[in-house]
């Protein structure tokens, strides 16, 4: 690092740790899961958000499950980084010790150039083969997710729709089968979070001297309980988002206009 003097260094010293959700990639287009035109409010999360309900609805309901896998990739896969990504990924040119903690799967943080993420609810730009011994996990592109989402959209646009033209659109990411299985890696209600993120994100927030947490409900566990963590070890807490929340500092507003005028005065 290039220091310039102590008051460079003692700011560069302090360790900022970011933990965002869905509310973060709001403005590039990717739905929320709990607001009025939320992913959960289309897509009740009783049927959805778990694979034993997927795995049912793929056998007796394709043509819903061709719908919900194409309203859920596309936005991510069209998403480009808005205002608040691009603040957050600024900060580290200004020398900041910055971790960037997210629930989201859309890799918009590392997109708009954050070099150290934490993904604790995996990706979509990830297939994981589960195995009996180790789970192999290898990337996706974003062209092959576009390749499946034509195809889904085929079989949207004929109203009709079998469980086998289903799973032939969705093989760059869902296989099943007794031989070779796969599926995004990506977590869902019931699933452990994978266990080096989640110590990662423990550790970051843990150590972080402030802790600002963008754009999340704090609804889902155990995610929601690192600001908690992050404040008995002695963290700031900032709040930014559309709503009230547990802080220190509350910032009300949208996060790509809040987090750069909040990175701007640093
Ligand atoms: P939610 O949909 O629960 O919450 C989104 C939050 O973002 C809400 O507090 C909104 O008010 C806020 N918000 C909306 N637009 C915003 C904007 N432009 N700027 C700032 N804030 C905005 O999403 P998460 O908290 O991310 O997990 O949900 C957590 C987890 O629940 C997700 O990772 C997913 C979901 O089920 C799993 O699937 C395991």
């Amino acid at each position: 690092m290039n220091w310039t003097g102590p008051f460079e260094e003692a700011a560069a010293t302090l360790r900022t740790t970011f933990f965002t959700g869905a509310g973060v990639s709001a403005e590039s287009g990717v739905p929320t899961f709990r607001d009025q035109d939320g992913f959960w409010n289309r897509f009740p999360p009783a049927r959805f958000a778990h694979w034993a309900g997927l795995e049912r609805l793929i056998q007796e309901e394709p043509l819903l499950i061709a719908e919900f896998i194409s309203e859920f990739v596309r936005p991510i896969v069209m998403a480009q980084p808005n205002a608040a990504h691009r603040a957050i990924a600024d900060l580290e040119k200004l020398d900041k010790d910055v971790t960037v903690v997210t629930q989201n799967i859309d890799g918009l943080h590392q997109t708009a150039g954050s070099s150290h993420v934490v993904e604790i609810h995996g990706s979509l730009f990830e297939v994981i083969e589960v195995r009996k011994s180790d789970d192999i996990i290898s990337p996706v592109s974003p062209q092959s997710l576009s390749l499946m989402l034509s195809d889904l959209e085929a079989l949207l646009k004929n109203g009709q729709c079998t469980t086998t033209q289903l799973l032939r659109a969705v093989c760059p990411i869902l296989g099943v089968g007794p031989e070779k299985a796969h599926r995004p890696n990506i977590v869902l209600f019931g699933d452990l979070l994978p266990s080096c993120a989640w110590n990662e994100a423990v550790a970051a927030a843990s150590a972080a001297d402030c802790l600002l947490v963008v754009g999340t409900s704090q609804l889902v566990y155990p995610a929601a309980g690192l600001p908690a963590l992050a404040r008995s070890n002695g963290a700031k807490i900032i709040g930014i988002g559309l709503e009230d929340c547990d802080c220190d500092v509350l910032l009300i507003g949208a996060a790509g206009v809040t987090l750069p005028r909040v990175v701007s005065r640093i």
